[in-house]
């Protein structure tokens, strides 16, 4: 016999069908509570609520257990490519020769960006962030794309939107960071991987041509999977909610890049360098950053620790440090930045405040210090992040269009405003 949580309210008792996961997820299914009982459920925040069910990407919290379709996080990080890996997400199983080929294929055939929409970077102001910039040109997008709204997302329109997203925002990106430091661009390479593309697009000029460097393109591939998903984050549950109005692909995803923007999602990992770097220009010591994160009065915040649901430490942080060690070590690289991360790590897992809370590092705290190796300009990180989690996004817009239990996204509200008043004349107020 399934479970059932019992119910009391007014004297009455009603049943509630428990329902269980494949990994043991327990969830109590309120779908009919509003109308067997007239009550709604107030969690700001949503940290108790499942808006869906979803068979994308698993977490386990407690024990810093990420896996995507199945496969653990530090397999896909050490053995996959970028492209791989979007194929896995976005069409449930890894792709074979035949399917991977074709796959690179349309990504190859669909890197450009339409020469009008070059028109576009001229009028950006040159302060301008790169999120803003990709976003709009995202949004941009859907406005070349006379077929911008695919129906079945298992049909050939879907299939050429997600090689177009997957792409371009690659191109789109490279081409920012061209027009933030006034050079030409540079166009994609039919012959070049995902990776190297990019690479080649950020960094060759006329100057100083850009040597293939498969060290860096092994850490840009496994940066990207690392944040390809991470279930109903905040800027995922976005682009699901824009998109259960049946909003298109690039509309939704133009959302989730601007949920990613904020330092409490995505932006974290450009403010936890720029935290670094004012300890490192502050002089500050590590216990006067320690006091003045743990003060509830003081601003300054520990960027790259702490998450919703990770209570142990993230299992992205752990291959993203165990790669700033290799690395480093390969290329004797001296990075002050990263003493500093070690340091404060070290202090906040013995720190009471921390622990208490269960604040490790996130993914965001080694992130910045890869990228900075790369070479991309820190205002530029979660750019990078939102290349990664496009395929993530685009999943789970597919996997909620595909359900058969389609519904618009649309909370209710507990109000607490004012009762029914009569209007007030101008000449009568006050
Ligand atoms: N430094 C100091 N104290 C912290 C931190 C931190 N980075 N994060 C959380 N706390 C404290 C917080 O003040 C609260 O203390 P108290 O119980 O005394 O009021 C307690 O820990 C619980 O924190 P919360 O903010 O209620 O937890 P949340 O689940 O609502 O928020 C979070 C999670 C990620 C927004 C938060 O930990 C945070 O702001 N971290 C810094 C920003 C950051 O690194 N974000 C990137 C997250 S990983 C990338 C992604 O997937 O988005």
């Amino acid at each position: 016999m399934s479970d059932k949580v019992e119910l009391k309210y007014k004297n009455k008792s009603y049943e509630l069908p428990v329902m269980i996961g494949t990994e043991n997820d327990i969830a109590m299914d309120i779908s009919r509570l509003r109308a067997e009982t007239g009550l709604i459920t107030l969690d700001v925040g949503y940290q108790n609520t499942g808006s869906t069910t979803s068979s994308i990407a698993y977490i386990d919290g407690n024990n810093g257990v990420l896996r995507y379709r199945g496969y653990p996080i530090e397999q896909l990080a050490e053995n996959a490519t970028f492209p791989e890996t979007a194929y896995l997400l976005i069409y449930g199983e890894l792709p074979n020769y035949e399917q991977l080929a074709n796959f690179r294929r349309m990504l190859t055939q669909n890197a450009l960006v339409h020469e009008d929409m070059l028109h576009f970077f001229v009028g950006i102001p040159p302060m301008a962030h790169p999120m803003g910039i990709l976003s709009s040109m995202v949004n941009a997008l859907a406005l070349y794309d006379p077929k911008y709204y695919a129906e079945e997302s298992d049909s050939e329109d879907f299939d050429l939107m997600v090689a177009r997203l997957i792409s371009k925002v690659r191109t789109i990106a490279a081409f920012s960071y061209k027009k933030s430091i006034g050079e030409p661009f540079v166009y994609p390479d039919a012959k070049k991987s995902y990776c190297s593309n990019f690479l080649n697009m950020m960094f060759h000029s006329h100057a100083k041509p850009y040597d293939e460097d498969p060290l860096l393109e092994k850490v840009l591939n496994a940066l990207l999977i690392i944040h390809a998903d991470h279930e109903q984050n905040c800027s995922t549950s976005t682009v699901r909610l824009v998109g259960s109005s049946k909003a298109n692909l690039y509309a939704s995803v133009c959302a989730g890049i601007n949920a990613l923007w904020g330092p409490l999602h995505g932006g974290a990992n450009q403010a936890a360098i720029e935290t670094l770097l004012q300890i490192q220009e502050s002089g500050m010591s590590i216990d006067q950053v320690m006091d003045r994160a743990k003060d509830k009065n003081d601003s300054f915040k520990l960027f790259g620790f702490g998450h919703r649901i990770y209570k142990s430490y993230d299992p992205r942080a752990k291959v993203l440090k165990n790669l700033v060690a290799k690395v480093f070590a390969e290329r004797n690289i001296n990075d002050p930045l990263l003493d500093i991360a070690y340091e404060l790590e070290q202090r906040a897992l013995n720190d009471d405040y921390f622990i208490e809370r269960k604040l490790y590092p996130n993914v965001d705290f080694y992130s910045g210090i890869l990228y900075r190796a790369i070479g991309i300009p820190v205002n530029m990180f979660t750019v990078m992040f939102a290349i990664g989690r496009l395929p993530g996004w685009i999943a789970h817009w597919k996997e909620m269009h595909d359900d058969p239990n389609f519904k618009i996204g649309r909370p209710r509200q507990v109000y607490t405003g004012l009762l029914e008043r009569s209007y007030v004349p101008m000449d009568e107020r006050y």
